[in-house]
């Protein structure tokens, strides 16, 4: 096969999946357009994405502004380090990652490399847009954020988001108090994320403006038991852990339970989800010998993280893409939004019985303290709550002076007093997917082209779920009452939900090959047997069987192949 890359593209251009942007003012690099039919597909990996999230999990999705204010990722710590190292040829000013170049000239995790350290690696290196040597060259950081002004005179700063986490993070509050202050609970949120990235030659891969499919799962800190872990706790894949990469070992295949009890992945969260990913990949038609999880190296490893792992998903094109992120973020994020705020970010967790603890209250006298420290007796009182005292008394600070209050003064109140709970600030775990990427291997992956009667066939082997059209219904010739009734087929499959495409239009063999192109699962052809039984032809995409169904039967047909309850196999059986 030729490049399958370029054959996935020209199909993809030419039947309506994905256009450059805004061709016709010259595309930009980094912004697609999705056609009628990729727009589809989207929809539909997304929707499956949902299944599992929103109906399987129960966690509900929100939907944040794409621009935030500037508080937010000063505090989620974008604004000061959400660079890329980036360098200039001398030759043609094209940009590049120093990084990506180094590691295309073999130092791998070039990533994690100083400036300095990239600036020797990259030292004399050809540029990869022009082939010059680029001798030496400066490495400087670029923000990869999109900086906006909000308001007329631009009042205040805007950042256009750069992944979409960050809205369910400000949202923390109200979702604990719609979750009733409840452990775990969690948020979805699928919507577009903006990085400038500095050269976006990668297509599909790296883009400007692109889609992601985020939860944030707000769990206890010290229980990071899944209570559903049993669903994927004998879920068997390989892992590819820190220690087999740094061993130069094969990942390891392990059931999730046995990949928590080893240590290899660090809680049942992070396990659980590294399943559910495998298991919504798989469902997309990802084809499981390529697709890895691999654990985050500590140079690549955020400090702040637990334990991280990436979906990556092999490409004929682009080797190993990063597709789904996987991480223990710890408190990190709600700390971090707690200090800018100045709010709480924190849940209420009632003991299971409530406890009593003693107390030493302070009171001061305050018939006493009046007169002696007058417009200063109120702080000094406040401050005198959470002082030290000794025999003598007790040293507060107020407005930067030290005053000494003599023990007489105030009175220490041994108490006991019951306590209900405790204040908590959850961890997260985060799973977070690029739909794009996800998007682009689905296809990949599907395309497939073989040689039928003389003629190359072109199908993509899409599972029916996420098929843009679902159903196709020809009639073997336009007359004698055939259309009619292929129109009816139509139309009952369409009230019933299900995409149909109506074609009559050419040979029966090309109408096939059409929607084979496009992945359609199912194609129904009416024909002159139709008028006499009532039976239609229902062909089979991928083994280009045919069986013959009652119209009256297609639509309950169709709903099972489509579902996963029936095989297209056992409607043979039943002949
Ligand atoms: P990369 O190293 O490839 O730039 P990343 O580590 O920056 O990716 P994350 O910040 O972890 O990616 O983003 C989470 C997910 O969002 C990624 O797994 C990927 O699927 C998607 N993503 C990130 N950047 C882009 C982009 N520029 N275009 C398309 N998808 C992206
Ligand atoms: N929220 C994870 C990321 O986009 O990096």
């Amino acid at each position: 096969m030729a490049d399958i890359y370029d054959n996935v593209i020209e199909l993809a251009r030419r039947r309506g999946f994905v256009w450059p942007s805004s061709e016709c003012y010259g595309s930009v690099a980094g912004f697609i357009d999705y056609g009628p039919l990729g727009a589809m597909l989207k929809r539909k990996i997304e929707n499956l994405w949902r299944n599992f999230y929103i109906i399987q999990e129960g966690y509900y999705e929100i939907e944040a502004p794409t621009i935030g204010v500037e508080s937010i990722y000063i505090a989620s710590g974008h604004v000061k380090g959400f660079a890329d190292k980036m360098c200039q040829c001398p030759h043609c000013k094209e940009y590049h990652r120093a990084d990506h170049i180094a590691e295309e000239h073999g130092t791998p995790g070039a990533d994690a490399l100083s400036i300095e350290g990239l600036k020797d690696c990259i030292a004399g290196l050809p540029c990869p847009s022009c082939g010059e040597s680029m001798g030496e060259v400066e490495v400087f950081h670029f923000n990869l954020m999109f900086k906006t002004g909000i308001g007329p005179g631009a009042q205040r700063t805007g950042y256009l988001r750069p992944e979409t986490a960050q809205g369910i993070f400000t949202d923390f509050n109200r979702l604990s108090r719609f979750y009733r202050e409840k452990l775990p609970f969690g948020a979805v949120q699928i919507g577009k994320s903006y990085r400038n990235e500095i050269s976006p030659r990668q297509g599909m891969i790296r883009l400007r403006e692109f889609t992601q499919a985020e939860a944030e799962i707000f769990i206890h800190p010290e229980h990071k038991t899944h209570p559903a872990f049993s669903r994927y706790a004998d879920y068997v894949i390989p892992l590819w852990g820190q220690t087999q990469q740094m061993a130069g070992d094969a990942p390891v295949t392990t059931s999730m339970r046995g990949a928590v009890d080893s240590g290899l992945v660090a809680n049942e969260y992070v396990a659980y989800y590294i399943a559910l990913t495998h298991e919504i990949l798989m469902s997309v038609g990802i084809r499981p010998d390529r697709l890895r999880f691999r654990q985050h190296l500590p140079t690549e490893c955020a400090h702040y993280a637990l334990d991280c792992w990436d979906a990556e998903i092999y490409s004929e094109r682009f080797g190993w893409v990063e597709t789904v992120g996987i991480a223990d973020r710890t408190d990190y994020d709600l700390k971090a939004h707690a200090a800018e705020s100045g709010d709480a970010f924190t849940v209420f967790i009632p003991f299971t019985e409530v406890r009593t603890e003693e107390r030493r209250r302070i009171l001061p006298d305050m018939g006493a303290l009046g007169p002696k420290y007058r417009g200063k007796a109120k702080a000094i009182a406040d401050a005198l709550s959470s002082a030290e005292p000794t025999e003598k008394g007790a040293t507060v600070v107020v407005d930067g002076k030290e005053y000494f209050i003599p023990s007489e003064l105030f009175e220490i109140r041994e108490e006991t007093v019951e306590v209900r709970g405790e204040e908590i600030m959850p961890h997260v775990i985060e799973p977070s997917y690029g739909i794009d990427r996800i998007l682009y291997c689905a296809l990949e992956h599907a395309y497939d082209e073989e040689e039928v009667e003389g003629e190359i066939r072109r199908i993509l082997h899409f599972p029916p779920p996420i098929a843009p059209v679902q159903v196709a219904v020809f009639p073997l010739v336009n007359r004698d009452g055939l259309e009619g009734i292929a129109r009816s087929v139509t139309e009952d499959l369409t009230t019933h939900n299900i995409l149909t495409q109506y074609d009559d239009n050419g040979a029966i063999g090309r109408r096939y090959r059409r929607q084979d192109e496009i992945g359609t699962p199912y194609a129904i052809t009416v024909d002159y047997d139709t008028l006499e039984d009532h039976t239609a032809t229902l062909r089979d995409r991928d083994s280009m069987e045919q069986v013959r169904i009652p119209t009256d039967a297609l639509y309950a047909t169709l709903e099972g192949l489509i579902s996963g309850r029936t095989r297209f196999a056992d409607l043979k059986n039943e002949e």
